[in-house]
């Protein structure tokens, strides 16, 4: 038995080396270092040709531009003040029960201000009428910055904060304030005009994205009452000349064209869903997304 172990011990030793053969674990150094250096190379190669794949995919994807704009979804439809659980609820008697409401508006518009859209570098007049799509080249920064058309924060009327510095809020009036959000290369594409219900019809203009807001249900519809619309030009949707957006490193300044409803008669002491929605070819809308192409929110203008 134990010399059975030790002739094994012995033959171990052997294997680690074999001072005959010259051998180390069964190979002499020759062989050692053909294996070696197969090894390297084939990990060296390995390694190359992975590097050199993300370099190829690094080199086709340039940082102005997505390379798979067909993945980005549909923009978000989004309002300002932006409310907790969508829902504003006031009394029109106190202040500080709309406070936070005006206080939102107001620091959203501060862009909107004429003397932040001075600098003739950075911003343009693209007119008062809604016009085409404004394009500016390529998605590169080879001309250098690009301009973004002003939007006057005037044109929201008495939405605008200037006329009516509570947003209407204090007269039980509230306006919101609608935007598209923005998405790089997006060119929104109006419906075409026989397939807009009458209501929107009138409004109608070719370069116009219409957006409408409505009753969510059949009784918050009798409750909604009237509802005044301010955007460029008088119309109630957003004009393709602010499109398409450039993005943060060529556009730092773009200013999304805005919408203002101001709701001018809502049924008092009762919660009224209202809709709003934006209408377009490439606008959709989704169950599970609730501010893709359009979003609602809740009012409540308590008087007792
Ligand atoms: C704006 O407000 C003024 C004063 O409240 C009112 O006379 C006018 O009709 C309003 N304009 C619109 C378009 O609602
Ligand atoms: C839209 O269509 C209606 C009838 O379908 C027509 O009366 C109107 O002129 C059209 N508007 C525009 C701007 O094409
Ligand atoms: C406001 O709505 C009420 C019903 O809710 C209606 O009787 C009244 O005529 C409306 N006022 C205006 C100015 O439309």
């Amino acid at each position: 038995m134990a010399r059975g172990k030790a002739k094994e011990e012995g033959s171990w030793k052997k294997f680690i080396w074999n001072s005959e053969k010259k051998e180390f674990l069964g190979r002499t150094g020759g062989s050692w270092f053909k294996i070696l250096l197969f090894y390297l190379i084939f990990y060296g190669c390995l390694a190359g040709i992975f590097i050199g794949t993300i370099q190829v995919m690094l080199l086709t994807i340039s940082e102005f531009q997505p390379k798979y704009q067909d993945r980005v979804a549909p923009p978000g439809l989004t309002q300002v003040p932006q409310i907790q659980k969508t829902e504003i609820s006031f009394r029109t008697s106190e202040t500080q029960t709309f406070n936070a409401y005006v206080v939102s508006l107001n620091r959203f518009l501060e862009k909107y201000t004429e003397a932040a859209q001075k600098d003739e570098l950075e911003f343009e007049d693209c007119g008062d009428v809604p016009s085409d799509y404004k394009d500016r080249g390529e998605f590169n920064n080879e001309q250098g910055k690009k301009r973004v058309c002003r939007f006057r924060r005037e044109w929201l009327g008495n939405c605008s904060g200037l006329l009516d510095e509570t947003f209407g809020y204090s007269s039980g009036k509230p306006c919101i304030i609608i935007k598209l959000n923005r998405v790089l290369a997006f060119k929104p594409k109006p419906p075409k005009n026989d397939s807009l219900d009458k209501d929107l019809m009138v409004r109608y203009n070719p370069y116009v994205l219409p957006v409408h807001c409505a009753g969510k249900r059949d009784d918050d519809k009798e409750k909604v009452g009237n509802m005044e619309y301010f955007g460029l030009g008088g119309f109630s949707g957003f004009p393709l000349q602010y499109y398409p957006y450039y993005g943060k490193l060529l556009q730092p300044k773009y200013l999304q064209p805005l919408l203002a409803v101001q709701f001018t008669n809502l049924t008092t002491d009762t919660e009224i869903r209202v809709e709003c929605k934006a209408y377009g070819e490439n606008i959709g809308y989704s169950e599970k997304d609730r501010f893709q192409g359009r979003f609602d929110v809740k009012f409540e203008i308590k008087t007792s």
